[in-house]
């Protein structure tokens, strides 16, 4: 059984990250999806609300696991004994970051495989930080994000 893990801040989940779990649930057994901290950024919504949502967008994806976890990503993937870290890629940004973060994963955890997964090219220009700003300004989210983080969204949360 091969079991891979997505992590991310999903503050919140966009349409971009859905299509990444979406794809990689086809390509594994099972998927952990894993709300993690990032501590470079700060969050609008609390751990207990992404996950909330994150678990209402993959209810209909059987194979897909929602959680979260507080701790070194190597940590979470030696838990659940995954060998495998999906990321998903917007740009060059997102590329040198990737890296940096797989090569340091591999250190700290010998053998962990990082695979890079190129966004859908409808999804290039979405990011959870931007949906936010257009949110704080009262535009329309719809386009980007699934309708129940919409609706969180334009209802202040
Ligand atoms: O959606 P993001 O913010 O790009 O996700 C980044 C995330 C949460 C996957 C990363 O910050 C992370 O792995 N955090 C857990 C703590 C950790 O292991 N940090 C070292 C990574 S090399």
């Amino acid at each position: 059984m091969i079991k891979a893990l997505f992590p991310g801040s999903f503050d919140p989940v966009t349409n971009g990250h859905m299509s990444i779990i979406k794809r990689s649930a086809k390509l594994f057994d099972i998927l952990f999806v894993a709300v993690m901290v990032n501590p470079a950024k700060k969050s609008l919504f609390s751990p207990e609300k992404r996950l909330k949502m994150l678990k209402e967008c993959c209810k209909d994806i059987s194979n897909v696991i929602v959680i979260s976890f507080d701790g070194l990503l190597v940590d979470l993937a030696k838990e659940k004994g995954v060998g495998i870290i999906i990321k998903g890629v917007r740009n060059s940004l997102d590329f040198e970051s990737e890296i940096q973060q797989a090569q340091a994963n591999s250190i700290l955890f010998e053998g962990i495989e990082t695979l890079l997964m190129p966004s859908s090219a409808q999804d290039i220009a979405i990011s959870s930080t931007l949906v936010k700003q257009i949110a704080l300004f009262g535009g329309d989210v719809t386009p980007f994000v699934p309708k129940i983080v919409a609706d969180k969204l334009q209802n202040n949360k």
